[in-house]
């Protein structure tokens, strides 16, 4: 069971880009709670970060054939990176959507996000738990269909 974490623009600073909004953890310690999970679950995990949308594009293409489910963290593009959300869909897997923060308390160009109408479901505003929280919900959703 392969399971693809994608993380979006900017996610690479998180630790230090408004801790109070993202929490203090760093991509790195939220990828190593979600190995240590995936152990326990019986999941592989493939993870991927980028800064460009074209890079998280290539990447779908080339990984969704031999994966189960996405889980990704669009970053920005969320709300704008309509070639993401062809891409994802394009996978035909299920999907996940996580935000650290909840989109929809924040700035009205937030609380839009082009991605959900093709995922599977969408965790907001749990920080770093969420996406804890999707990895198990993806391995039942991915056992239910097997
Ligand atoms: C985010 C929310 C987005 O609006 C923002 O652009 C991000 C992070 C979140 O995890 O809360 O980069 O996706």
């Amino acid at each position: 069971m392969r399971i693809l974490i994608l993380h979006g623009p900017n996610l690479n600073r998180l630790g230090q880009r408004e801790p109070q909004v993202y929490g203090n953890k760093t991509l790195g310690d939220i990828d190593s709670l979600l190995e240590k999970e995936a152990k326990s679950l019986g999941a592989e995990l493939r993870f991927f970060q980028s800064n460009s949308e074209g890079a998280l594009v290539d990447f779908i293409q080339k990984e969704s054939p031999q994966a189960g489910g996405i889980i990704i963290n669009p970053g920005a593009l969320t709300h704008y990176g309509l070639s993401l959300r062809d891409a994802l869909a394009d996978a035909q897997l299920p999907i996940i959507e996580v935000h650290l923060s909840n989109i929809y308390s924040r700035e009205e160009f937030r609380h839009h996000s082009v991605v959900a109408p093709i995922a599977t479901g969408q965790i907001s505003g749990l920080g770093w738990r969420g996406y804890v929280a999707g990895l198990r919900a993806m391995v039942e959703l991915l056992k239910e269909r097997s």
